[in-house]
């Protein structure tokens, strides 16, 4: 009995200390008082407590306080819902601002040195090549036809489930719909994921997603790093997707790698990877597979995730508002023409031309107006998105290729839809949707 008193009173003592060390890392030198730094609204334990609506919780503390701190270990976090200061980061004082160690440890697991995490040089040249890539005219006509095939492609598999009356998980399709696309327009890949017949590309996906999530949680999770050394929980899971996420992108690496080889004189330098190969040709100890890998995770991340929760949001939307449904139809009809029934679906996305988008003044907006209600990347660090335009090409294509088809609603008006806190704001589960073929 004595023997066991003494483990309770040690493990206590244990916790005790723990904590006490925990809470001291939080408060010191943190000059919480000092009225030239942003307020303190909130410290780790409030993140841990509203972790579930972690964003809803930072709008509510945004509308007193546009900028704002909360105090984690070791430093504290600022917050800013104020132009002038998203100014001040992204444009007139950028050199002044990094990602940072602490962002580097959390992330680096999924990322590495991808162009998220990277500082100083190394991010240069991965911006540089990128941009060079994303302004390209063959970029643009290429993405443009590849979205083209995706999106008619995806009209398909809604034509083959709204025949049968069937309900389908909407979020689902556009994530499978995005990751073909980023992988061909990326890194000249067909990964076949919408159509189902890849099951690497499934698992891939599955795996992505929950290392996306598991590594999220590590922002609040002050023992991670101990989980970590004894794989346990949490990271023991992380452990197993990072290595699904690798075996599957070393795959791609080598394909590609052999593909290269094989076709010397007609080197493909229209997808980012290819233009990304022929560099760690010229300097092979620094770009080897493992940078090329951290390259491609996070190009992926960035085209899939992003693209893909953005058209969840807007198809949400549309279904609570089905007036404003009809007025993005009606302009899709004005500017491409109105095309009815599956065998129509090729000549419709036919006539989408950059010139088309161009015109697309009301989808742009709501489009627009869905990422201010639901903003994918709900935390913006300090740097300017690449692919803006690639986004909003892909977005429009998709939507104005779903929506000529068919009218959407929801399978179940009185099931509550929200997000999962994670880096993306994907909808929590799924987004069950009904399409109905248009028939006029
Ligand atoms: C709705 C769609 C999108 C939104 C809302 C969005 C938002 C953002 C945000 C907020 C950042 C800054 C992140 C930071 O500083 O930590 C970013 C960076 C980036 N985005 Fe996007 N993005 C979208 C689509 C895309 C797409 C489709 C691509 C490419 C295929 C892309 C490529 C990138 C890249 C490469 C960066 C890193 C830039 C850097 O670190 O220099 N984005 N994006």
């Amino acid at each position: 009995m004595g023997f066991f008193l003494i483990i309770f009173t040690s493990i206590l003592m244990f916790l005790f200390l723990t904590l006490s060390l925990f809470i001291l890392k939080i408060f010191t030198g943190k000059s919480i008082r000092d009225p030239n730094y942003p307020p303190v609204k909130g410290t780790v334990f409030h993140m841990f407590l509203y972790f579930n609506r972690l964003y809803d919780y930072q709008t509510e503390v945004a509308k007193t306080h546009s900028t704002f701190r909360l105090l984690v270990p070791d430093h504290s976090e600022v917050y800013t819902a104020d132009t002038r200061n998203i100014e001040h980061v992204l444009k007139t004082n950028f050199a002044s601002y990094s990602k940072g160690a602490f962002t580097q440890s959390i992330l680096s697991d999924i990322f590495g040195q991808g162009i998220f995490l990277v500082d100083g040089e190394k991010w240069k040249q991965q911006r540089k090549l990128a941009s060079f890539e994303f302004s390209t005219r063959v970029l643009r006509d290429v993405s443009c036809s590849v979205f083209r095939r995706n999106a008619a492609k995806l009209v398909r598999v809604v034509f083959g489930i709204s025949s049968s009356g069937g309900v389908f998980d909407m979020q689902d399709l556009l994530m499978r719909c995005t990751l073909d696309s980023i992988f061909k327009v990326g890194f000249g890949i067909e990964l076949h994921c919408l159509e189902g017949s890849s099951q690497e590309g499934t698992a891939f996906m599955k795996a992505f997603d929950e290392s996306t999530a598991l590594t999220y949680f590590r922002y609040i999770d002050p023992f991670w790093k101990l989980k970590r050394i004894f794989n346990l929980g949490s990271e023991a899971s992380l452990k197993k997707y990072v290595k699904v996420m690798d075996d599957f992108v070393n795959q791609v690496i080598s394909s590609k790698r052999r593909l290269q080889e094989e076709q010397k004189d007609v080197i493909d330098k229209e997808d980012i990877l290819s233009r990304f190969l022929l560099e760690s040709a010229k300097n092979p100890e620094e770009m080897n597979d493992k940078y090329l890998r951290d390259i491609i995770l996070s190009f992926m991340f960035a085209g899939k995730d992003t693209s893909a929760n953005t058209l969840s949001w807007f198809f949400y939307m549309l279904s609570k508002n089905p007036l404003i449904q009809e007025k993005v139809v009606q302009e899709v009809r004005d500017v491409v023409g109105n095309q009815v029934g599956e065998a129509k679906v090729d000549e419709f996305v036919e006539n989408i031309t950059e010139e088309t988008l161009e015109r697309m003044h009301y989808l742009h907006a709501a489009l627009t107006e869905t990422l201010r209600l639901y903003p994918a990347v709900p935390i913006a660090g300090p740097r300017i998105c690449l692919g803006k335009d690639f986004a909003y090409r892909q977005m429009k294509i998709v939507a104005m290729a779903l929506l000529s088809f068919f009218r959407f609603k929801l399978a179940d008006e009185t099931k509550p839809v929200t997000y999962r806190t994670m880096f993306t704001l994907h909808i929590d589960g799924s987004l069950p949707m009904i399409a109905v073929p248009r028939t006029t």
